[in-house]
């Protein structure tokens, strides 16, 4: 009954540990969750009143499959305000989240057995997206020592003439690490000698940067339009994860064949939240920035509290709300009770069930040395989990 194609897919990993630590939970165990790849903050108000205005003043139908003109004039508007990008109304396709962007993009790009360049450690979804698509997802191994971040020449190394897509993820989850302009201007460079390979540009978590600004591949290469799809979406920035609104902005052909999918697949995404969308870009901005100063005191504590742990190694992220340390020296230890760690997942698996700290194995994100711990979590609970964290990881042997 279940095609190959739903078969050849594997659940989300991220999703998996976080219903286990409800679970535990649930079962009345003291957890901690490290592991939500959401903000642990309200949507602002005026936000929530433009929604609500909408319901009371009957906007309950369906709008145009693109999402509403006005919506999209001012993400056109905010692209060029917030990033100096010019990407007219009717180049962008609004969805019911930038995953759903993200596979549309995929879906009307990639021919069966194209090669889809996805830098590691990864956002879960993208290699599982190109498998859908019947694409040949292809990991490009980074650096700790980079920061996780694609060099210029591992580019070069793993680009062929089978390669159709690249995607970039700036500020990155799982690793919070931002591209520089001087970064993105070298893996622009070459990308220049590639004229056929798009370059799809998740930008996310643009508004959780904490060390400079965030700088898009068309901010170091604007001669990359013709060939960029800029993702983007409330979720993060705007801590609007469950109104699910996200977009594509790109060349017109691209996103007129996202439209067409769309339109085939769900006609456009809701008209509550797309209003509210509408208030979150022409609205202030005062709720995000004091959103983005606590996550910002929370990641140097974090940051310190990880650096103390015999054994752990970490850089100190620029963007999101993601830290991601590098564990390789606990793999192979063993428990108090007796069990090794063979995997980022077992160690994963164990700071849960004894230590009460749920987090996301690197093994999830294609690099098996690192561990991703969330800190969408209050300063109490950072405090708590990082006693844990330590005593846990102390305890290995
Ligand atoms: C890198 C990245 N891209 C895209 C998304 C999807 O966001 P949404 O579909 O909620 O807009 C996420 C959410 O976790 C993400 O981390």
């Amino acid at each position: 009954m279940i095609s190959k194609r739903a078969k050849n897919l594997s659940p989300s990993e991220t999703l998996k540990i976080t219903a286990k630590a409800k679970q535990l939970a649930r079962e009345g165990a003291s957890v901690i969750s490290l592991s939500a790849g959401e903000p642990d903050f309200k949507t602002p108000a005026h936000i929530c009143n433009a929604a609500i205005d909408a319901i009371t003043g009957g906007f309950h139908g369906y709008t145009m499959n693109t999402g509403m003109p006005e919506l999209r004039e001012a993400i056109s508007e905010k692209l060029i305000r917030d990033n100096n990008i010019t990407v007219l109304p009717d180049q962008i396709v609004v969805s019911n989240g930038a995953k759903q962007s993200i596979g549309f993009t995929i879906l009307a790009t990639i021919n069966p057995g194209d090669e889809v360049l996805i830098p590691a450690p990864y956002w879960v979804s993208y290699p599982q997206m190109v498998k859908l698509a019947d694409g040949k997802p292809v990991t490009v191994n980074t650096s700790f020592a980079n920061n996780y971040k694609l060099t210029a020449i591992q580019l070069e190394e793993a680009l062929t003439d089978k390669t159709k897509a690249i995607i970039l993820c700036s500020p990155s989850n799982p690793t919070g690490a931002c591209y520089t302009r001087s970064e993105l201007k070298e893996l622009a460079g070459v990308l220049k000698d590639y004229p056929d390979v798009l370059i799809i540009s998740d930008e996310i978590y643009e508004y959780i940067v904490f060390d400079g600004e965030h700088t898009s591949i068309l901010n170091a290469a604007p001669e990359l339009a013709d060939r960029t799809v800029i993702i983007n979406g409330f979720s993060k920035g705007f801590a609007m994860t469950g109104w699910r609104l996200g977009y594509m902005a790109g060349p017109k052909p691209i996103a007129d064949a996202v439209a067409k999918i769309q339109s085939q697949e769900t006609s456009a995404p809701s008209t509550i939240s797309q209003k509210a969308g509408i208030a979150a870009y022409t609205g202030t901005m005062k709720p995000i920035q004091d959103m983005v100063k606590a996550f910002k005191q929370r990641r140097d504590f974090i940051v310190k509290e990880l650096k103390s742990i015999k054994g752990v190694e970490c850089f100190v992220p620029s963007g999101a709300f993601y830290v991601f340390p590098d564990i390789h020296v606990f793999l192979n230890k063993t428990t108090p009770d007796g069990d090794k760690i063979n995997s980022s997942t077992d160690l994963s698996l164990y700071l849960l069930e004894k230590h009460g700290v749920a987090t996301v194995p690197g093994d999830a994100f294609g690099e098996p040395t690192g561990i991703r711990l969330s800190y969408a979590a209050s300063l109490d609970d950072l405090k708590e989990a990082s006693k844990r964290l330590k005593l846990g990881l102390d305890s290995l042997k």
